[in-house]
């Protein structure tokens, strides 16, 4: 089979031809505002009985979308067309949700007024606690996270009708200020500590320090730095276009199931070691690695290709160049490591190392693997005194506002329908039964 694409212009309408064999079709091409453009081959089963084949997505734009841009080539990366270092540098979580979620940076009063809605619902119902009790003290917190953040939608009954924009709303701010609630709890029930509540005068990432780190016993005095460096952190990981967990939340939603149960199907998502379980396994390689001299093993390790083992924190699927995000959380992990007096962490002297081993080895720079943003966020968040079972729930707590930006967008889109891949088919045809007292 003989397929050939060919593009044609004019002033209204651009389209592009699909040819296979002797037969042509004609699909509609669309522009974006910035980025490649694509080809509109929705029709193309119905006109030529043919699917497209795309494992992984790695040519398929599966909506359209204004929330969040990224150019992996050039290592950008825009929350509605905002560059992510002007945010992480100038402005605050809270902020960057509001702007996810409304595509505009908050007025004064706008800011005030969000602020104020989502810090009204930051306490989960107290019966959740008790759900908590049924979770083994050792079981790993995204499993703990999973379960909660579903089981959100049996507490709270009033804003799951998506067909509402009132109760969208209301569920919208209820997993942001609901989530990190959840996450400190996952923390201290693992820990075996009482559950801290949110103290309602605190900014979001204080207050959430707080709920980690406070005893009931003591004084809890807030570190403006830490506060800073987490809210950046939530920051940088907020929203990264239609990443796998993002895509698990909008599939979930196309069905549409309510948003509490389509958060935490993107939660399990974000769980895997290829995706925001990264930081976990970034930290343990390093840990794994121990100290600069066996850097030159692991660097082999990942090299062979009948070895596969990865450098864990470099890669991406679509920055093909320094992920930005990783620029930032470098230098959020040196301020972290100033504040707390850590001069010699020999996890810090083996990134460092591999990083520059990595950049200039001719299998990475052919590959265009460059640190990614788990490389540095491990380092730092082990600082702040998280164990690394944690991280992937930091993760999740600063991506549920992008989830339910993608999902809200998602449910406001006239053309949204339900997502449903197809395959090329590889198994048995049809075949008769055959009843077990006569199969050898
Ligand atoms: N170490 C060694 N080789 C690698 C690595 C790595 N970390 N990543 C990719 N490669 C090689 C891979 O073996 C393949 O080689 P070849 O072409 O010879 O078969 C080539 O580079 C392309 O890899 P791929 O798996 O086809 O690329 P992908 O786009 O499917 O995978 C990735 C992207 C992030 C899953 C992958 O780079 C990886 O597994 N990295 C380690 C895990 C990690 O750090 N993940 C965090 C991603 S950032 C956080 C987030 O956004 O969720």
């Amino acid at each position: 089979m003989d397929a050939k694409t060919d593009t044609k212009t004019n002033t209204e309408k651009k389209s592009g031809t699909i040819t296979v064999g002797n037969k042509n079709w004609d699909f509609p091409i669309y522009d974006g505002t910035v980025g490649p453009q694509v080809m509109d081959i929705s029709k193309l089963y119905g006109e030529s009985g043919l699917f497209t084949y795309d494992p992984g997505f790695t040519s398929t734009a599966s909506c359209e979308s204004k929330i969040t841009y990224i150019d992996g080539d050039e290592g950008i990366l825009l929350y509605r067309g905002y560059p992510i270092d002007q945010l992480a540098e100038h402005g605050d979580f809270l902020e960057t949700c509001y702007l996810l979620l409304y595509g505009e940076l908050p007025t004064p009063s706008q800011k005030h007024d969000f602020d104020y809605r989502v810090t009204r619902h930051t306490m989960v119902h107290e019966q959740m606690s008790r759900f908590f009790q049924g979770f083994r003290r050792d079981a790993h917190p995204m499993a703990v996270m999973t379960g909660s953040i579903g089981a959100l939608s049996a507490f709270y009954h009033d804003s799951t009708d998506i067909s509402d924009p009132l109760q969208r709303m209301i569920a919208s701010l209820r997993m942001i200020a609901k989530v990190p609630t959840l996450a400190a709890m996952a923390y201290k029930y693992s820990i075996g500590q009482p559950f801290i509540y949110p103290k309602n005068d605190l900014d979001y990432s204080t207050n959430f320090l707080r709920m980690c780190y406070a005893v009931p016993t003591e004084d809890y005095k807030p570190n403006p730095v830490l506060a800073r460096a987490m809210d950046r952190i939530f920051i940088l990981h907020a929203d990264h276009e239609q990443n796998a967990s993002t895509s698990t939340v909008r599939l979930a939603g196309s069905s549409g199931a309510n948003p509490f149960a389509c958060i935490a199907a993107g939660c399990a998502c974000l769980w895997g070691p290829a995706h925001g379980g990264a930081n976990e396994a970034a930290l343990n390689m390093l840990r794994e690695i121990g100290h600069v001299d066996r850097i030159p093993e692991f660097i082999k390790r990942a090299k062979d290709k009948n070895d596969s083992y990865r450098l864990m924190g470099f890669g991406h699927r679509v920055y093909k160049n320094y992920d930005p995000r990783a620029k930032i959380m470098q230098k959020t992990c040196h301020e972290v490591l100033a504040e707390l007096g850590i001069k010699d962490d020999p996890l810090l002297d083996v990134a460092m190392e591999l990083e520059k081993i990595a950049l200039h080895d001719e299998y990475f720079v052919e590959k265009k693997l460059y640190p990614n943003i788990d490389f540095y966020s491990g380092i730092t968040l082990k600082a702040m005194g998280f164990p690394t079972t944690m991280f992937t729930v930091l993760f999740a707590v600063a991506r549920t506002v992008g989830w339910i930006a993608q999902w809200k967008e998602m449910i406001e889109d006239p053309k949204q329908k339900i997502g449903r891949p197809r395959q090329l088919y590889t198994g048995a045809t049809t075949r008769d039964y055959v009843p077990i007292s006569r199969r050898k």
